[in-house]
């Protein structure tokens, strides 16, 4: 088929085997056929996925939930200190829908956290951040930390109690730098304390610069992953036993076989979140803590400034130490220490299967600090609960820092050739 163009001579365009009709004029104008040709039914995975290979997909999932929802807010949010709380109540109880769409970005924000924790952890299991994917695991830090920095400004808008208060706790850790400190805190609230101005660009960053960011830093993500391919839990690269035809020999098309199970995925997260958004939507207090509940009250502190869970393991570690200084600088430390990760690990192995008893009870050991951490930081700030952050905070630093040398002396097995499969 010969295309016109609008002067009515052929067109220049590529040829294209890409069918008849509306679907070849398309592809005539946009490779939408080789997108997919290369991208999904020719883009070989390893065959040997499991479970923990379902979080990424869902965190694009919850990501477009987020985005969608947060759209739908922002038609009856009102930034500002006189009408933020009460927009949010009218969202609530007067808007069609409100409620739900309301609840659906509430609870949404701490499944983005739950499925990245879970999709990090799988990465920590299987080596996934070693060579060649250091790249891949610095851009997901990034994801990560602008994932923090939208949930805290998203947190203050509804302007409740708690939204103010710990805007004030997280902001003042900003006056902890030496000499530019209090500089910067006055210039991140725009104001003598958090006020109007705090609240109106936090707003603005919320709604359109973090998303702008977080999207942008997701498809770099993407990016990075398609050069490299993607790991798998026997940690062996497929990509050095290919077939005659070029394709390695343990990969499968993503397309079909993937797209078909990441829905199996996705349909069981929506009816968790389903569960959770019609039963328990503030999850205990989990989800939506009760003080948030009250408008922002600047002389009356919340009985426990505690931040979302999400935040908990950090800020735990943030009160274990009594200097405010060297705490806020813990707390960075404790975030950044997952950046050194491809370099602390000095493993002949990559993933868990094949490490021996050392690695595995490190990371055990790792994940019981984190979780307990969490807890710690959501209980008040007794001093059992302080000493028990102590503890846990030296077993958290540990897992990085002595990486080097336990993953030297950790007697591994011998990796096989081809990953291992067991057909269904
Ligand atoms: C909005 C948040 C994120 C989205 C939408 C996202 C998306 C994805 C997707 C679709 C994949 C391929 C499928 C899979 O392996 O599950 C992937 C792989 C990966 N992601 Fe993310 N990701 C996010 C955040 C993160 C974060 C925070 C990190 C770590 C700091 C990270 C590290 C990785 C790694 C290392 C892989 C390769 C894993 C492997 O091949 O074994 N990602 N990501």
């Amino acid at each position: 088929m010969t295309l016109k163009t609008a002067t009515g001579s052929a067109a220049a365009l590529p040829k294209t085997k890409a069918g008849k009709g509306l679907w070849a004029w398309l592809n005539k104008r946009m490779p939408i056929q080789e997108f997919i040709a290369e991208q999904l039914t020719g883009y070989y995975a390893p065959k040997n996925f499991n479970i923990w290979y379902f979080f990424g997909s869902l965190a694009l999932v919850v990501l477009v939930l987020q985005l969608v929802t947060g759209i739908f807010l922002t038609m009856f949010y009102k930034p500002g200190e006189a009408t933020a709380f009460d927009s949010v109540q009218f969202i609530m109880r007067e808007v069609d829908w409100g409620w739900l769409i309301r609840y659906l970005h509430s609870t949404g924000a701490s499944f983005f956290f739950i499925v990245v924790y879970l999709h990090m952890f799988r990465a920590l299991l299987y080596g996934s951040y070693r060579a060649p994917r250091e790249l891949l695991w610095l851009i997901g830090m990034a994801v990560y930390l602008a994932l923090m920095a939208e949930a805290f400004m998203g947190y203050v808008l509804p302007w409740g109690n708690m939204s103010f208060w710990g805007a004030q706790v997280i902001i003042n850790l900003f006056g902890t730098i030496p000499g530019i400190g209090p500089e910067l805190v006055l210039w991140i609230r725009g104001d003598y304390g958090i006020a109007d101005a705090t609240l109106n660009r936090f707003f603005s960053l919320h709604v359109a610069a973090m998303p702008l960011v977080l999207l942008l830093l997701v498809m770099l993500h993407l990016v990075a992953l398609r050069r490299t391919g993607s790991n798998n839990p026997d940690g062996i690269e497929i990509k050095a036993k290919l077939g005659a035809d070029g394709k390695p020999l343990d990969g499968i098309p993503f397309h079909p076989y993937y797209t078909v199970k990441d829905f199996v995925g996705i349909g069981v997260m929506l009816v968790v979140l389903a569960l959770v958004v019609f039963f328990e939507p503030t999850f205990g207090g989990l989800f939506l803590e009760s003080p948030n509940f009250e408008p922002a009250n600047p002389v009356s502190t919340p009985a426990d400034i505690t931040p979302v869970w999400y935040f908990t393991p950090y800020y735990a570690m943030l009160r274990a130490v009594p200097d405010q200084r060297l705490g806020a600088l813990l707390l960075l430390l404790a975030v950044l220490s997952f950046l050194f990760l491809p370099w602390l690990d000095r493993s002949p192995v990559k993933s868990m299967r094949y490490r021996g008893w050392i690695s595995r009870t490190a990371l055990a050991i790792f994940v019981v600090a984190f979780v307990g951490l969490g807890y710690l930081g959501l209980q008040p700030a007794l001093p059992v609960y302080v000493m028990s952050a102590r503890v846990l905070a030296v077993l958290y630093f540990a897992f990085f820092y002595l990486m080097p040398i336990y993953t030297r002396l950790d007697p591994v097995k011998p990796v096989p050739e081809r990953v291992v499969y067991h057909a269904h």
